[in-house]
């Protein structure tokens, strides 16, 4: 609360900026390395890319986790531009600064809510932040339902950013980590457009497009040392490997019983409404 606090009176947006923003667990990593590669596309070639030796949360950190960490004032002024930056924190509780910034861009990334809590529930267990080991879903469900879970209600997270994104298409782009996994190439391209830097059709015929994609996959990121080793110290001590499971869509099958899922997909549709977000539960169950 106190970084979030001290994140919001003292950041100021540039235009240049780039904000990344997710509920925990939806595929932020992945975006992160996205981002940081097209962007940065001319000043490293993908073979000497930082992300082979960098995991992607120093690349692009977060802010209120890890820049105003404690109540930190950063000098973000020396980072150089445009500045990548990272936020859990609800549409509503972005300073204003980002919000009126014309330029600045806010890139959501959604994922369906029972692999974001199936992720979860294994993030928490990797890093042994439970006291002890889960002895049923019953509890830690309950409370997802409830909106309990970390930077609050699942709806209401992605129904900020959908609706911001509608009003203000120019300014917030709403991706789903289920897209990306059907169609990564093409959302490459949307992310170099929507940014304002766009692949020429040399750097695509050269085959940029699929080497971005294939240097930020899964496979890769999750195979490298700088991945499989070491931890990072934000508002919490996490292992670097623990941000690369099994990326796959639909997980949520080996851990959530279907009674549970049924429950989750009629609140789902029920928070949604009339809102035109619709996130897939069943259609793609690996
Ligand atoms: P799983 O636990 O379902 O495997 P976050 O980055 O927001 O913490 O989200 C972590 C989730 O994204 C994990 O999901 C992780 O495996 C997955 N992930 C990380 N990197 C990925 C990548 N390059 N491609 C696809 N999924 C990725």
């Amino acid at each position: 609360l106190r970084a979030t606090l001290t994140f919001q009176k003292h950041f100021k947006a540039i235009d240049s900026d780039i904000i990344l923003a997710t509920m925990p667990k939806s595929g932020t990593t992945w975006l992160k390395a996205l981002a940081f590669s097209i962007v940065n596309r001319n000043n490293h070639s993908v073979d000497e890319s930082p992300l082979l030796f960098s995991n992607p949360h120093y690349l692009v950190p977060f802010l209120e986790m890890h820049l105003y960490k404690d109540g930190n004032i950063p000098d973000i002024d020396a980072m150089p531009c445009p500045r990548i930056l990272a936020t859990h924190l609800p549409y509503q509780f972005l300073p204003s600064t980002i919000l009126d910034c014309s330029n600045c861009r806010i890139i959501y990334l959604c994922r369906n809510p029972l692999d974001v809590f199936t992720s979860t529930l294994h993030f928490v267990l990797q890093n042994r932040f439970a006291s002890r080991p889960l002895a049923s879903l019953d509890v830690p469900f309950e409370e997802f339902c409830q909106g309990i879970y970390p930077y609050g209600p699942f709806w209401d997270h992605c129904l900020g950013y959908w609706n911001a994104s509608l009003k203000n298409p120019q300014k917030v782009l709403f991706l789903k980590y289920e897209d990306l996994k059907k169609d990564i190439n093409s959302s490459v391209k949307k992310i170099a457009d929507f940014l304002g830097y766009p692949l020429s059709a040399e750097e695509e015929e050269a085959g940029l497009v699929e080497e971005i994609a294939t240097l930020c996959s899964f496979e890769n990121l999750k195979n490298l040392n700088c991945n499989k080793e070491g931890e990072i110290q934000t508002v919490f001590r996490a292992k670097h490997n623990s941000f690369f499971r099994k990326g796959e869509v639909g997980d949520w099958v080996n851990l959530v019983p279907p009674s549970m899922a049924n429950r989750l997909e009629k609140l789902m549709q029920e928070k949604f409404g009339e809102s035109g977000l619709t996130l897939d539960i069943h259609g793609n169950s690996v």
